[in-house]
């Protein structure tokens, strides 16, 4: 592995890694059959070309996304558990527009234009409101549609003053709605690709962690002062780790981010990537040699980082551990009881003891793992967005789902979490420091590290530009 920059000189821009073991190094130690899943790791070079600091920034950029990509892009409304029951519905804002999402029939969920056709009145007003309601009746005037959008009644007392309206032809205009292991996304564009073209071979990666089964136990939303970008590229890479969250594992004797795997896929044109951060390895950075069972000894024997670390303290010492222990397989053992759900079968340690985290583009992040992310647009303000965060659980077999949770909204002095709570912060002062750069300069990115940033941007610029 490179490690300087006369080393560097003889490889390609891109070529280059940092010091350590390598995910693709670990899964060759693996005891048990590597799915093709964890073996299917692209990475292009792209590029080292700056980014564009309008991206973030801008009120043009800002508005030719939402004309260009968002007016027509498949995105994520909601999942089939918020809406269980036929007549159950759930309202879905992005940027302007707003979409009524209902549980039609059993097997059946529609989205329909949240829009009164007479004065344009939003007709749910409430974005967390998955009640079963036989109607979608207007609050200005009381015309009511059904649930399947047709036309149900203009009210007797004013119907006198509607002659020209056929009533056949006054349903709900409809977005489209599909389907994909219990998610659900709507597009705008009736021209658009089918869903699973969309969304490619990431339906396969996730045959191996279904979520059509998890229970969606906790969801929060919070206004954050970034461009939505922004604050999903904050998960994007795993080397701000180093300084941004320095108490993450065990204060970097485990591990500084730099050996995540990157993965983009198609040369960069597959709506999907993926980044797998390494488990705690001794930190090959450190300016001193640490050895496994230093590390070992800090993470699962010492009261204070097995804490803040969340693992399960161990009694004894490090000497009672069989020869040849690791850090990553003592981890792999505590994780296995309750990973059910989140790991293949057989599970491998890479799954066991990694944070393997995928984006389907343009802003949700599935993990195998229980986090799940979406970022949104705040209305068209490009210094704000929505950042939700949910725990999709995985359930014991033959357990019955609970109720998914509402939407519920952090204030300004709430929130997600400590390491959230640090991105979240940091990216506000991104935000802050894109706009006190000299112009016209352009951002200098990592050409490995950085990789699932320049895809999102490259893409978002296809869309914007229309060669999408
Ligand atoms: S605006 Fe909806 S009934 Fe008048
Ligand atoms: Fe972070």
């Amino acid at each position: 592995m490179a490690t300087t920059r006369k080393e560097l000189e003889n490889l390609a821009p891109g070529e280059a890694r940092s010091r350590g073991k390598q995910i693709q190094e670990l899964l060759d130690e693996e005891t048990v059959e590597v799915p093709w899943q964890l073996r299917h790791a692209e990475y292009t070079y792209l590029g080292s070309e700056p980014l564009d600091r309008d991206h973030y920034i801008s009120q043009e950029w800002c508005d030719k996304e939402i004309e260009n990509m968002w007016s027509r892009i498949w995105q994520l409304a909601c999942f089939e558990q918020d809406i269980p029951e036929v007549g159950d519905h759930i309202v879905y804002d992005i940027v302007d527009w707003s979409f009524i999402i209902v549980r039609t029939e059993p097997d059946t969920i529609r989205g329909f234009y949240n829009s009164c056709l007479h004065r344009g009145r939003r007709l749910c007003e409430n974005e967390t409101e998955s009640a079963n309601k036989p109607e979608f009746r207007c609050p200005f005037h009381g015309i009511s549609w059904n649930i399947d959008g047709s036309l149900k009644a203009i009210p007797p007392s004013i119907d006198f003053d509607f002659p020209h309206v056929d009533v056949e032809k006054f349903g709900l205009p409809e977005v489209r709605c599909e389907i994909w292991d219990g998610f659900v996304f709507i597009n705008m564009d009736d021209d658009a690709e089918p869903l699973m073209d969309f969304l490619g071979d990431i339906t396969k990666h996730f045959e191996r962690w279904p979520f059509a089964t998890r229970w969606k136990a906790t969801h929060t939303a919070k206004i954050v002062n970034s461009n939505w970008k922004l604050a999903q590229e904050a998960f994007m890479e795993a080397f701000h780790v180093l300084a941004t969250h320095p108490q993450m594992s065990i204060g970097l004797l485990g591990g500084d981010g730099s050996n995540t795997e990157y993965n983009i896929y198609d040369g960069g044109d597959a709506n999907w990537s993926r980044m797998t951060m390494a488990p705690p390895m001794p930190n090959p950075n450190l300016p001193y040699e640490l050895t496994e069972e230093e590390l070992m000894e800090e993470m699962f024997f010492r009261g204070e980082s097995v804490s803040e670390m969340g693992v399960q303290k161990m009694e004894g010492s490090v000497e009672d551990l069989p020869e040849g222990t690791t850090t990553r397989k003592l981890l792999a053992d505590t994780a296995r009881p309750n990973a059910n759900g989140y790991v293949g079968l057989p599970p491998t340690d890479v799954e066991l003891t990694s944070a393997i985290q995928y984006h389907i583009f343009p802003n949700i992040s599935p993990w195998p793992g229980p986090i799940f992310y979406r970022h949104r647009p705040y209305g068209r303000d490009p210094d704000k967005c929505i950042m939700e965060i949910m725990m999709m659980v995985a359930l014991p077999e033959g357990a019955e789902r609970p109720p998914a949770a509402k939407i519920r909204w952090l204030g300004d002095d709430e929130h997600f979490g400590n390491i959230f709570n640090q991105d979240v912060e940091n990216v506000a002062q991104v935000q802050r420091g894109l706009k006190a750069a000299k112009p016209p300069g352009g951002l200098t990115l990592g050409n490995y590290q950085d990789i699932k940033v320049r895809w999102h941007h490259r893409l978002l610029e296809k869309w914007v530009n229309r060669e999408i």
